[in-house]
């Protein structure tokens, strides 16, 4: 069983849909909740479900991005992980982190990377009057929102949305494409998957 370490900073919605996708012959399961805010609404969701969870807040490392992650890869190292998921997960992880992870490590991102890395993605994909959006899976390396593209869901841009509408169109296939994508890649496939 490949044991899963899950990352978030707010409400994890994604998280569950991936834990949730981990039960019966799935080569998966969730090992641990971490996250960078004690406030997360995801870890009482976790803590309900029986996950193991842990905080590690960044902030008394005043921005000290090396000693913040160190203690991330300590509280980390008590669980055991094959593998980290990023569901939600706000804060950079430097190369220091991301090259002891490197293929061993996934992030989901609400656009269709290449375009829009970084925040604000919905609004930044109304502002240039694109007819579409998406939300896209990729292995984590050094460099912020790149790194190997594993799977990406579209769906249309309405003439009505707001960046609300639309993340929230965008966030519906986030909970099919993560799932499938971290199946597929436990079994040992890498190829993209293109939904729908
Ligand atoms: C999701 O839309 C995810 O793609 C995005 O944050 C949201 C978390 O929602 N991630 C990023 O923007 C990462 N840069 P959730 O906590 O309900 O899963």
């Amino acid at each position: 069983m490949t044991r899963v370490a899950l990352f978030i900073s707010g409400g994890g919605s994604n998280m569950l849909s991936l834990v949730e996708s981990m039960t019966g012959d799935h080569p998966a399961r969730p090992c641990l909740v971490l996250s960078n805010r004690a406030d997360a609404g995801g870890l009482a969701k976790a803590e309900a479900l029986g996950i193991a969870t842990e905080v590690v807040d960044h902030r008394p490392h005043k921005g000290d991005r090396a000693a913040f992650e160190t203690e991330l890869q300590s509280v980390l190292m008590r669980h055991s992980p094959d593998l980290i998921c990023l569901a939600g997960f706000m804060r950079v992880l430097t190369e220091g982190f991301t090259s002891q992870w490197e293929g061993r490590m996934l992030n989901i991102h609400p656009s269709l990377l290449p375009k829009y890395k970084g925040l604000h993605t919905h609004q930044r994909a109304l502002d240039a009057g694109d007819t579409e959006a998406g939300c896209t899976v990729h292995e984590v390396t050094a460099k912020l929102d790149d790194g190997p593209i594993l799977g990406q869901a579209r769906v249309p841009v309405e003439a009505d949305d707001t960046a609300e509408t639309l993340a929230a169109r965008v966030l519906a296939q986030e909970h099919i494409l993560y799932p499938a994508v971290l199946k597929r890649f436990v079994s040992g496939d890498k190829t993209p998957l293109y939904l729908p």
